[in-house]
């Protein structure tokens, strides 16, 4: 790979594997797999290796991910937290131990135990007391759960031994056993609160809870995996595990001590299928070298020891039999085929519900109804159909066709060449398609109006209040006032933001009005060629794809949009209310407040994300950049910037600018 294409490859990469740190640390709502997610890390360290000049200090190779929450302390861990490095081949297992047993010269024990599938959690004990317990952060600071981990039965909170060291920290596991998940969450659908997408969400969700009440009521469990202080009763890591236990801690008795890398290997294979008879999720298996001294020796990396690996297992498949096929209409009209299955128990939930994606995907799988199909946990966490059972099908069972009409309105589809979905191309009057599109004109990154959600909106078009994105606009206070769930004052704000979105620029006005295949990079792109909506409207397509980055296919999706005479009544009606339709309010490259300023973003902000102030930067006219140099303008620091950037900016005399002073100079 040449040097640029690296660069390209690791901007990439970071700026995703960040994105997949926020959902999983921050948000509890992971949408890739484990193992996908390993890839991607894998990727960039290897890239990082083979081009060291790219290695930044906030690369996530170089950092565990954060899940801080304002509300609690924080508080500095005495010792790091780290995570593990993994693989999921017994092959790479093998050179783990090769590598370990060449650099201590020595036959090696190692200690197993199982990879517990919660979050992780640090234990400081001070003369025999619990004084606080904190979770893993990021790694150097994390927050201060004292209160609530004190509620979880198994963490004892004082030592009545008198071997106890006066200082002691035991980092361990908090986990949700899967029956009280599966119990909490029929509760939590009861109540209509979104249900935890697994039992290891629903454990660190509920280890952030800011009310310990709540935490007590969700019976969590706490395993103990390790003990880090000065004065540790013995050399070997499984016997100071054996002497926690003694102290009432909640030690796992799968716990084994491994003479060699066979043992191993026995202990991983066990746990494949064993796994499953647990109360509680593991996903995967912990090798440590057993002696302390070895340890010490092995060291660390900035990320992880030296001396532990995690062998991860990989998505489970489970068989189990297709009842029927629905099929759901999406906000562009796509239409998603959906299977539903006999419940079946996999990776710790229950699957009723399988997406199928396409027609083509029916078609590979020549799925019959009643057919016993393979599911597995993949990519994304809603599972997949990956296989059929082609034995246990039955002669008589009924081919699944794709449909014909569309479930919500009983237009006929239509599948256009060279596409995956059938669409219902009744856009207008389809229920789902009117909804949705209100739902994404109203998104954040469209018009931005708040305190409209997915019910409240459907509700307003089941009372006849909105038809179209234009009826948004002609909203009074006293229409939503008597909704359900909606009282004066968050009455009072929606029509406010529905006011304010009037100011939002013609480019995203675009993007908000949601014509297909028109992304937000796709609309910005028009609005510069084309400086108002009249321009856009009288565009032939041959002009149209006489721009670059628009092909046959937006040029067929905008002359369509626009020929429309009901889309043409929205625009005049948006129009007529103030909405922008002109470019001039958006920010070329040349004219905007940061016209010319090359800015890097470093640290953690208040009011709005990294990837957010990076497209504020560019909407400004700025150029976002991701390292300091004498071409920098200045740094946007947030909280917690990183030590050598400071220093970097200091010695070159770049100016720091906070968030607030930064939101001044862009008059935001
Ligand atoms: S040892 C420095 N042992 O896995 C060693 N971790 O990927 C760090 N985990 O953050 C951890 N079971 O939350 C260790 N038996 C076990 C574990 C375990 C689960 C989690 C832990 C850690 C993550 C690392």
């Amino acid at each position: 790979m040449k040097k640029e294409e690296a660069k390209d490859r690791i901007d990439h990469l970071r700026r995703q594997i960040m994105e997949h740190n926020e959902r999983y640390y921050r948000l509890n709502q992971p949408v890739i797999s484990d193992f996908e997610y390993d890839l991607l890390l894998n990727e960039l360290e290897t890239l990082e290796k083979k081009f060291p000049e790219f290695v930044t200090e906030d690369s996530p190779t170089l950092k565990v991910g954060e899940d801080t929450i304002k509300e609690f302390g924080q508080f500095p861990h005495k010792y790091p937290m780290l995570s593990l490095g993994n693989t999921y081949s017994e092959e790479e297992l093998r050179e783990f131990d090769n590598r370990i047993r060449k650099l201590v010269n020595k036959d090696v024990e190692y200690v197993c135990e199982l990879k517990f599938d919660g979050a992780s959690v640090s234990l400081v004990y001070e003369n025999n007391r619990l004084i606080r317990a904190l979770s893993r952060g990021d790694g150097n600071t994390g927050d201060d759960i004292t209160q609530n981990v004190k509620t979880i039965r198994s963490v004892p909170r004082l030592i009545s031994s008198s071997d106890f060291p006066g200082e002691l920290i035991l980092r361990g596991e908090v986990l949700m056993t899967r029956k009280v998940f599966d119990h909490l969450n029929e509760e939590r659908l009861k109540n209509d609160n979104q249900p935890f997408a697994n039992p290891r969400n629903a454990a660190a969700g509920t280890l952030k809870t800011l009310n310990s009440k709540v935490v007590a009521s969700r019976s969590l469990e706490c395993f103990i995996y390790n003990i880090i202080g000065e004065d540790l009763p013995f050399a070997t890591h499984y016997d100071n595990l054996l002497q926690a236990r003694k102290w009432g801690f909640n030690v796992a008795d799968s716990i084994e001590l491994c003479r060699n890398i066979s043992d191993v290997t026995r202990f991983i294979e066990h746990w494949e299928s064993a796994r499953h008879e647990l109360p509680f999720d593991i996903d995967g298996v912990v090798i440590k070298v057993n002696s302390l001294r070895m340890q010490e020796e092995l060291g660390y990396t900035a990320k992880s020891p030296r001396w532990a690996i995690a062998y991860k297992y990989k998505a489970e498949q489970v068989s189990t039999r297709l009842l029927s096929v629905d099929f759901q209409v999406g906000r562009t009209g796509a239409i998603t085929p959906v299977a539903n299955l006999e419940p079946v128990l996999l990776a710790g939930t229950t699957v009723k519900r399988a997406s199928l994606h396409n027609s083509d995907q029916i078609e590979l799988l020549d799925l019959h109804f009643d057919d016993t199909v393979y599911v597995e946990k993949g990519g994304e966490i809603i599972p997949k159909i990956v296989g059929v059972n082609r034995d246990m099908r039955d002669d008589n069972s009924r081919k699944v066709e794709f449909a014909t009409t569309c479930p919500e309105c009983g237009t006929s589809l239509v599948r256009n060449e060279g596409e995956a979905n059938h669409f219902c191309p009744n856009y207008l009057h389809c229920p789902p398609q009117i909804t949705g599109r209100i739902e994404h004109f109203i998104s954040r990154k469209a018009m931005d109006i708040d305190g409209l959600g997915e019910e409240t909106i459907e509700l307003l078009y089941k009372e006849g209040l909105i038809r179209n994105v234009a009826d948004l606009y002609i909203l009074k206070k006293s229409d939503l006032v008597p909704l359900e769930r909606l009282g004066e004052k968050s009455a009072s704000n929606i029509i406010d933001s529905i006011r304010k979105s009037l100011n939002i620029p013609y480019h995203r006005v675009l993007y908000a009005l949601g014509i297909r295949h028109v992304g937000e990079t796709v609309a910005r792109t028009i609005a510069k060629v084309f400086h108002s909506i009249e321009d856009l409207m009288d565009a032939s397509p041959e002009t149209l794809t006489g721009v670059r980055e628009i092909g046959p296919k937006i040029a067929a999706s905008l002359t369509e949009y626009f020929k429309d005479p009901e889309n043409q009544e929205i625009i005049k009606r948006l129009s007529a209310c103030g909405i922008k339709f002109t470019a001039e309010n958006i920010m070329e490259n040349t004219d905007g407040p940061l016209a010319g300023k090359t800015i890097v973003i470093s640290g953690t902000f208040d009011k709005y994300s990294r990837e957010e102030y990076k497209i504020i930067i560019e909407e400004m006219g700025g150029k976002n950049s991701s390292s300091i140099s004498a071409n920098t303008s200045f740094v946007l620091a947030g909280e917690n910037m990183g030590p050598s950037k400071k220093g970097k900016a200091g010695e070159l005399g770049i100016p720091l600018i906070g968030e607030t002073e930064f939101l001044e100079l862009i008059n935001k």
